[in-house]
């Protein structure tokens, strides 16, 4: 009996979130996966140490905006798969800085791309493309057809991403994937981005140990899924018989006002609004205490108010559909907030 030859992974960006899901999953699966970072970030590892993955991998130091680090890297093992996770994601830092955001968020998967082409065209790619592509939209439901307007340095830099992706798989035939996905969240959720930065704060306030929140605009709606089901739908693009794009979100939409209520919900906290704008705080019920306060450096010069997708050509196509509603989600942010937080 012959034995089926072991794929290899190289995971970008595998120290953030989604990256220590996808390596979670490959490793599932048999992969030898290679997690490629920058070692800075490598020191505290707390996402594959929570995961149980820390030894399992086989870890490269690299940067996507050194070439040669990417060079070295592709020539020294021959992957059957690539998957581009890397990037400075965070979307209010990247008109703080634009040209840096622009040359790892835009250039880095080029670098790649064009590293590929030269040494390793047959490897398969997939690019982390993003829902804030779409930007200001007018249109209810987001789909693969839908025109992008780009609201923001890191939303410009992931539609140039997008587009030299595809000029790739057309230009040279080559198997690149972009998988355009909607927010998603989980407990390994970076702390700047509002989920987690609710989850943990109002988890900190629990305890004892803060007394209020402050927060931007708490009337942007998004279409906020589960991580880990995510990372599965990535896998599935690149193991189809041709590349392409694929939406990947749940149908929903809510504001970040409804993941404050149940945030409070669920930990038991009974909050009402007052004031309004700028004004606008939640208080404690029994208390009368401040808990949330609005602080307009957290308003971004231009905001994207309303993102919600459509999964239907990756139901269709990958078999994909998401399972975790957004409830359960907030249930599984605060329950391992609470428990990190109780251990310090
Ligand atoms: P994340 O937690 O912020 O992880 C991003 C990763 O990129 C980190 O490991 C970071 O490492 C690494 N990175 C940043 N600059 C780098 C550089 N110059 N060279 C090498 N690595 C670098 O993001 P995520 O939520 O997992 O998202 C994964 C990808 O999907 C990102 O490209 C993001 O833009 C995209 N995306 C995310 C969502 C979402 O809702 N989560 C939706 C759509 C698209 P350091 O620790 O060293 O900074
Ligand atoms: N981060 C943050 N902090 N956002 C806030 C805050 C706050 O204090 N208050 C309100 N918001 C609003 C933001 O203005 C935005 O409209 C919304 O909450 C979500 O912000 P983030 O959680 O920072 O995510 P994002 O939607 O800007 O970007 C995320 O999703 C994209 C996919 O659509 C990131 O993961 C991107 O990398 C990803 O591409």
């Amino acid at each position: 009996i012959q034995m089926k030859k072991r794929k290899i992974a190289l995971v970008t960006g595998s120290s953030g979130q989604d990256g220590a899901y996808l390596c979670k999953l490959l490793i599932s699966k048999n992969y030898k996966v290679i997690a490629a970072d920058r070692r800075s970030s490598r020191d505290s590892g707390w996402r594959h140490i929570e995961l149980g993955i820390k030894n399992k991998l086989i870890y490269e130091d690299f940067d996507l905006s050194d070439v040669n680090s990417i060079i070295s890297i592709i020539k020294k093992y021959k992957f059957n798969e690539i998957y581009n996770l890397a990037a400075q994601s965070f979307v209010k830092a990247s008109f703080h800085t634009p040209i840096s955001t622009s040359d790892v968020t835009a250039l880095g998967p080029l670098r790649i791309l064009d590293t590929l082409k030269n040494f390793s065209p047959k490897t398969r790619f997939y690019q982390a493309s993003s829902s804030e592509m779409y930007g200001k939209v007018n249109k209810h439901v987001l789909d693969e057809n839908t025109k992008f307007n780009p609201r923001s340095p890191y939303a410009a830099s992931k539609l140039f991403a997008h587009e030299i992706t595809k000029n790739y798989r057309e230009a040279y035939n080559m198997f690149c994937c972009s998988g355009i996905l909607f927010n998603h969240e989980s407990p390994l959720r970076g702390e700047e981005f509002v989920t987690r930065k609710i989850t943990k704060q109002l988890c900190e306030v629990k305890l004892g140990k803060r007394k209020f929140l402050e927060l931007g605009n708490i009337y942007a709606k998004r279409d906020w899924g589960y991580a880990e089901e995510y990372v599965e739908a990535m896998w599935r693009m690149l193991q189809q018989n041709k590349p392409d794009d694929y939406v990947i979100a749940t149908n929903k939409v809510f504001d970040v006002k409804y993941f404050i209520n149940n945030s409070c919900k669920s930990l038991n906290i009974p909050i009402m609004w007052k004031g309004k704008g700028i004004h606008e705080v939640a208080i404690i019920k029994n208390t009368k205490k401040i808990i949330i306060k609005i602080n307009t450096k957290y308003y971004r010069p231009t905001e994207v108010d309303y993102l919600k997708g459509s999964y239907k050509k990756a139901n269709r196509i990958l078999k994909w559909r998401p399972k975790i509603n957004l409830k359960k989600l907030i249930k599984m942010m605060i329950d391992a907030d609470l428990k990190r937080l109780s251990k310090n």
